[in-house]
C-alpha cells in the first residue's frame, strides 16, 4: 500500500503574506535567525499582521540549528504559550520552529497553528515532516520525521528571496534538485511522488543559472520557491537517499551548508546509484522528461547526459570545487571519514536509497571527493 497524504494548506505568489491577515487577537511567536530579525523582511511580516495581535521574536536560530536552541526555544514557549508560531527563514528558522512546537507538544504545550514561512528556496521544510537538528559537539545532524511536524499553512511569497544572495541561491537551489533525484530514484516514489519530482527538477534546470545571476526577477524565484515546495511534497512522501546521509555528515563535521554539501556529492551518487538497474531505469527517465536526450537513448546515455547537464548547471551557478568549499586539510578530512561512514550508516535518510551501500562504498565516496 502506498501513502500520500496532503497536511499543510498552501498559499503561494506575490502578497500571499495577506494570508496573516486572518489572526485576530492572537499571541503571534515568531522564530527566525539573527540576519532576518534586522532585515527590512521582518517589518513585511510585521506588516502583514494585523496589529490586534501580539508578536514575540525569538532570533537566536542559526544555520543548522543546534539541541541547545531548541531547548532553550521550548523553554521559551513554555513561558510565553502563544497561540500561532511563525518558522521565518531558510530551512534552519523553519526546522527549529517546527522542532520547538514538536517537542512542546510532547511537554503538554500545544498551539492553535504552525505557519511556515521560507525566506530561501531549498529545504521544502514548509511543507515537509521533517526536521534537521545539529548536535555540534558530536559534529552529527539529525533528521526527524514525524507527521506532527508538518506545519499547517506555508506561504510562499517570492518577494521573501529577492535578497538571497548568489551563492545562497545556489546552494539552495541545488539541494532542491538533490531531493527531486533523491525521491525519484527512491524505492518509495509513486505516480504522485514523480510528478512532484520531475517539475521540480525541469524547474530548476531552467530558473536556477536565471535566479543565481538575476535574482531580482521576482517570476524567476516565484518558479525557484514553487520548485523547492514541490520537491519537499515529493522527498516528505518517498524519503531521500545516501547523498543526503552522507550530506549531513559533511556539515555535521565541517560546517559546510546543507545545499553546497548535497550539490558536490551529487554527481557522484547518481554514478554510484546507477549501477542498480531500477535506479538507472529512473535516472534515465528523468533525463528523457527534461528532454536532455533522445527519448530512444539507452539507459547509460541517458544518465550520461543527466550527469553533464547536473555538472553544467553547477558551473553556471559557481559552485566551488571541494577541496576549496572545505575549510580544513585533506589530512583533517581523512581522519572523519570514518566517523562520518558510521554516522552515514545511521543516518535515517540512508533507509531510501536506492542501492543499499556499506561502510566500504561511503567510504570510497568520501574519499573519491578530495
Ligand atoms: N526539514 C527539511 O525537510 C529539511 C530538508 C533539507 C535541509 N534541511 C535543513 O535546513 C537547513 C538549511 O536551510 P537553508 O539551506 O535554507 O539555509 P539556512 O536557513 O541556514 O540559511 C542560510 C543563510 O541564508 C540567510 N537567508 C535566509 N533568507 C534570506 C533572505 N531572504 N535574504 C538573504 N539571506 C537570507 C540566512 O540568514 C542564513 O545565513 C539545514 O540545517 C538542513 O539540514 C531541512
Ligand atoms: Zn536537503
Amino acid at each position: 500500500m502506498n501513502r500520500f497524504s496532503l497536511q499543510t494548506r498552501l498559499y503561494s505568489g506575490v502578497g500571499s503574506l495577506s494570508v496573516l491577515k486572518r489572526f485576530h487577537e492572537k499571541h503571534i511567536w515568531v522564530i527566525c535567525d539573527g540576519f532576518l530579525a534586522h532585515s527590512p523582511l521582518i517589518d513585511m511580516l510585521k506588516q502583514a499582521i494585523p496589529a490586534d495581535n501580539r508578536i514575540s521574536i525569538f532570533s537566536d536560530i542559526t544555520p543548522d540549528p543546534t539541541i541547545a536552541t531548541v531547548v532553550e526555544g521550548i523553554a521559551q514557549m513554555q513561558s510565553l504559550k502563544p497561540n500561532v508560531v511563525v518558522g521565518f527563514g531558510g530551512g534552519s528558522a523553519l526546522d527549529a520552529a517546527k522542532a520547538i512546537v514538536w517537542f512542546s507538544k510532547q511537554l503538554g504545550i500545544d498551539i492553535e497553528t504552525c505557519v511556515a514561512i521560507p525566506t530561501t528556496s531549498g529545504t521544502g521544510s514548509e511543507v515537509t515532516s521533517a526536521c534537521v537538528i545539529s548536535d555540534p559537539q558530536k559534529g552529527i545532524k539529525y533528521p526527524l520525521f514525524d507527521n506532527a511536524l508538518y506545519p499547517d499553512i506555508a506561504i510562499l511569497d517570492p518577494e521573501l528571496v529577492v535578497s538571497v544572495p548568489p551563492a545562497i541561491t545556489a546552494n539552495t537551489g541545488l539541494d532542491v534538485l538533490t531531493h527531486a533525484l533523491e525521491a525519484y530514484v527512491s524505492p518509495k516514489a509513486s505516480d504522485f511522488t514523480d510528478a512532484l519530482a520531475e517539475k521540480a527538477a525541469q524547474l530548476v534546470f531552467q530558473y536556477l543559472p536565471v535566479a543565481v545571476s538575476n535574482g531580482e526577477c521576482l517570476a524567476t524565484r516565484g518558479k525557484m520557491h514553487n520548485a523547492a515546495t514541490l520537491a519537499g511534497m515529493a522527498f516528505s512522501q518517498s524519503g531521500l537517499g545516501i547523498n543526503h546521509a552522507i550530506a549531513h555528515q559533511l556539515g555535521g563535521q565541517f560546517h559546510l551548508p546543507h545545499g553546497l554539501a548535497n550539490a558536490l556529492l551529487l554527481t557522484a551518487v547518481i554514478q554510484f546509484n546507477a549501477k542498480d538497474k531500477r535506479a538507472a531505469r529512473r535516472y534515465a527517465r528523468l533525463a528523457k522528461a527534461c528532454h536532455f536526450c533522445p527519448s530512444t537513448a539507452n539507459e547509460q546515455v541517458a544518465v550520461n547526459a543527466l550527469v553533464r547537464q547536473i555538472e553544467q548547471l553547477k558551473k553556471q551557478c559557481h559552485v566551488p570545487s571541494f577541496s576549496s568549499a572545505l575549510k580544513t586539510t585533506a589530512q583533517c578530512f581523512r581522519e572523519r571519514i570514518p566517523v562520518m561512514v558510521e554516522a552515514a550508516l545511521a543516518d535515517v535518510t540512508i533507509k531510501t536509497t536506492p542501492r543499499p551501500a556499506d561502510a566500504s562504498e561511503i567510504r570510497h565516496l568520501l574519499e573519491e571527493m578530495l
